[in-house]
């Protein structure tokens, strides 16, 4: 069944996981996700990001993620729209049948500038009162994502602000978390950390100054029972760059956010991962294959379906790592 993003998290706090929220795009990728959940028997959280809705449609996206609730009628599953640019958005999306909105008032309209606390706060708020009217679940986002190993904001391949930041602005301060929860009534909490989003993440296998897992402690201890969300969460596994690599495809060397690492931000009240890029490398690492391979074949359903079996590997680690087997 569609559930809330609230009734979800509650449970992972309850029990002590974390779940995974996919992006998702088109078919093959939602099959991935439902068939791991299946196999793992875990809850599961699709989400569409501005760039989803303008690649497949709000229309075709909603269809899809409906089309699993259909075919898994016992798996608990949320609708979420990721990085909403500004209420009418959210509103938007909730009228279209989203069972959850993200709210990103960190960043203004554009999606780039870094907004005020007051700016944040005032549009967060507003979409707490209509969603929560309607039985809709808010996340909301404090602190800018970006690289504290470079002090650059934002990324090339996603939502994100442009420019430099400073260090303060890249690291979620606990003191005004615990206030803008208080003001906004949120019912999950996206901080930075130090991750951004895209693969180009870290130039080196990321140590405590520049991911700030401590961080997550501080802020958990401070609102234990605000659910909290990392972003920009993909961990980038060295053998699916190596595969992409292998088969003609031109990747510089970076790291991700060990899943380990998350673990362990799951054990300070990290309750929902956001992944994209991971999905994105297995999938485009199992094309690549395929088709130098076969290089007379030409039926899109012939490298769709190692894409879907690579994305569903992946989808199933996370699945396991984060402790959401056997929780649906
Ligand atoms: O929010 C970041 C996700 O990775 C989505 O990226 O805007 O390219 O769909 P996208
Ligand atoms: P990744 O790019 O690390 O997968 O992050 C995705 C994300 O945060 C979507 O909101
Ligand atoms: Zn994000």
């Amino acid at each position: 069944p569609l559930v809330s993003m609230r009734q979800l998290l509650d449970h992972a706090a309850e029990h002590s996981y974390g779940l995974p929220a996919f992006n998702v795009n088109n078919l093959e990728q939602v099959q991935a996700i439902m068939e791991a959940a299946a196999e793992c028997d875990s809850p599961v959280i699709m989400q569409a990001s501005a760039g989803a809705r303008k690649y497949a449609g709000e229309a075709f996206l909603r269809h899809l993620i409906d089309a699993a609730v259909e075919a898994y009628p016992n798996i608990p599953i949320v609708m979420h729209q990721d990085h909403g640019q500004s209420p009418a958005i959210c509103m938007g999306a909730i009228r279209s049948g989203f069972s959850s909105v993200m709210m990103d008032g960190s960043l203004m309209e554009d999606g780039k500038t870094p907004s005020s606390y007051e700016y944040n706060v005032a549009v967060t708020r507003e979409v707490v009162k209509f969603s929560h009217a309607i039985g809709v679940s808010v996340e909301g986002e404090l602190g800018c994502l970006g690289s504290l190993e470079t002090g650059q904001a934002g990324e090339e391949d996603g939502v994100g602000a442009e420019g430099t930041l400073d260090h303060s602005q890249m690291l979620t301060d606990p003191d005004q978390a615990a206030d803008f929860v208080k003001q906004t009534d949120c019912d999950a909490l996206a901080i930075a950390i130090g991750t951004s989003h895209g693969a180009y993440k870290f130039s080196r296998k990321p140590t405590g100054d520049i991911l700030a897992i401590e961080r997550i402690k501080q802020i958990h201890a401070r609102i234990p029972n605000t659910h909290l969300v990392m972003h920009g969460s993909s961990s980038v596994p060295q053998e699916l760059l190596e595969i992409i690599r292998q088969y003609g495809g031109d990747m510089k060397e970076t790291y991700g956010v060990p899943v380990e690492e998350i673990v362990q931000g799951i054990k300070y009240g990290v309750r929902k991962i956001n992944i994209d890029t991971d999905i994105r490398l297995a999938m485009t690492g199992a094309v690549r294959k395929f088709l130098v391979e076969n290089p007379s074949k030409f039926d899109p359903r012939e490298f769709n379906k190692p894409a879907r079996e690579a994305a569903k590997l992946v989808c199933r680690a996370r699945f396991e790592a984060f402790g959401c087997a056997g929780m649906a």
